[in-house]
């Protein structure tokens, strides 16, 4: 039995999709355990470059079975237009499935998420992707929520739709919108209902069987740990938990079933949203870092914050997921640096040193990162495929930050293709 669970350990965008997708070549199954249609996996195969949103990136693995998780919330038309993307592009998706128990996301989450951005004072916004995921999350915990299982039960549907009405109502007016509209949200369902009946399963005996028959699973994590609703820098945080504690409940496995716990790190960090984020280059050598990495969110097209590598957020990570191995992605954007700095601590403003956990939100807008600068190699490391055809300074640099966390660092990302990988 085999149950890899992959992670995000920075503030998102790590480069999870391209990690799922290549271990999805030997997977049986492939289940995003949280998020919606905020996260962009970006994948380049064979069949082309695609930015997911919901859907696994195992989908390209004819032979791989794909699970929108639990834990997720579903907005059915960005599904439908995704699945037509990949359809478009040849991509068969009959393997897809989507969890009953997932939440669905309705147009009014979409209207809550952006009425209440606009009303938060500047320096409160969190600079939410704009889909509406905290309100359909809200709705999930105060048990207000619809079902994609309810898709199949129209009644049931019809009548807790009405019943939700005055509470949506009341919200939406409160902030200086206006009323749902229902007839939309029951086209929505209605349309929904058409192209999604016959994937919505129950995931228990799914993974159950899976299990049972000693298959492979992985479990795709959206965001990272610094978005984390508790762990990460609150309130500037997704409304869902992207640590691997959560893959459990969100796919719907037995926490001893978890072999593998898979954190990804880029060799350098990026950011996008607000909040705190210590190691922010605003400078010539953060812009570097973005041109050369290419980083634009995938799913919003803003363009990222960049800054150095921080392992005290990898420590934080590695603790908290329980990580048991790093894949450490985009190392080709450094080849050109003549130095590298890794922020190894933080200076609270008391003096204290932080080495291993995340202060308060407030303190962490005042810590100033204690960097170790290195060397860099200065040549290309694109072509590298194995750990020996790496340059002497990039296997030092690997080797400081598995000696810094205390993990082993598995995989090393040297591209964005699916074998641009380093395999240790
Ligand atoms: P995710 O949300 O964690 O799946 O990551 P994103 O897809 O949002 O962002 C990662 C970006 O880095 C994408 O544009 C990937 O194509 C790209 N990428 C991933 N791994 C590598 C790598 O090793 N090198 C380079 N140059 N790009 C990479
Ligand atoms: P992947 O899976 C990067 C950020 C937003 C914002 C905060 C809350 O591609 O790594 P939300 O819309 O979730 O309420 O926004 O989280 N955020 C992401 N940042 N990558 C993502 O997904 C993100 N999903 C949300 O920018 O700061
Ligand atoms: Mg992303």
């Amino acid at each position: 039995m085999t149950v890899k669970v992959v992670v995000g350990t920075q503030y998102g965008d790590e480069g999870k999709g391209r990690i799922v997708d290549f271990l999805a070549k030997d997977a049986d199954m492939a289940v995003r355990f949280q998020g919606g249609d905020n996260a962009g996996h970006t994948v380049i195969n064979d069949f082309g470059q695609f930015a997911l949103h919901m859907i696994p990136s195992g989908i390209f693995n004819p032979q791989t079975v794909n699970v929108i998780g639990t834990g997720c919330v579903v907005n059915p038309l960005a599904l439908k237009a995704e699945m037509e993307m990949l359809e478009a592009s040849g991509i068969d998706i009959g393997n897809l499935y989507i969890s009953n128990r997932a939440q669905m996301l309705m147009p009014y989450h979409l209207e809550l998420d952006r009425l209440e951005e606009a009303q938060r004072d500047t320096g409160q916004k969190i600079g939410t992707t704009q889909r509406g995921i905290g309100p359909a999350y809200e709705d999930k915990t105060s048990r207000s929520g619809l079902r994609m299982g309810d898709l199949l039960h129209s009644v049931w549907l019809e009548e807790r739709l009405e019943n939700l009405a005055p509470r949506i109502s009341q919200r939406l007016t409160s902030l200086g919108g206006v009323a749902p509209d229902l007839g939309e949200c029951f086209a929505v369902c209605e349309e929904a209902r058409g192209f999604l009946a016959d994937r919505i399963v129950d995931t228990v005996p799914l993974m159950r069987a899976a299990l049972a028959q000693n298959q492979t699973i992985l479990v795709e994590g959206q965001l990272g740990i610094m978005r984390d609703l508790d762990y990460g820098v609150y309130p500037f945080v997704t409304s869902s938990h992207p640590s691997a504690p959560y893959a459990a409940v969100g796919a719907g496995v037995p926490l001893q079933a978890i072999t593998h716990i898979i954190g990804i790190t880029k060799a350098y960090a990026t950011s996008v949203g607000s909040g705190p984020f210590p190691t922010e280059l605003d400078d010539e050598t953060g812009a570097t870092l973005r041109n050369v990495g290419g980083e634009y969110g995938a799913t919003t097209g803003r363009p990222r914050r960049c800054g150095w590598l921080d392992v005290v957020t990898l420590r934080y990570a590695a603790f908290l997921n329980g990580v048991t191995e790093f894949a450490m992605t985009k190392l080709d954007v450094l080849d050109e640096f003549k130095t590298i700095k890794v922020c190894v601590g933080y200076r609270c403003p008391d003096g204290r040193v932080e080495r291993d956990s995340m202060p308060d939100t407030p303190l962490m807008e005042q810590i100033e990162p204690i960097y170790v600068e290195l060397p860099g190699w200065r040549e290309s490391t694109v072509q590298c495929r194995t750990w020996s055809d790496l340059p002497p300074t990039a296997q030092e640099f690997v080797h400081f930050v598995e000696q810094q966390t205390q993990v082993d660092i598995t995989y090393i990302g040297v591209g964005p293709a699916r074998d641009q990988l380093v395999v240790r």
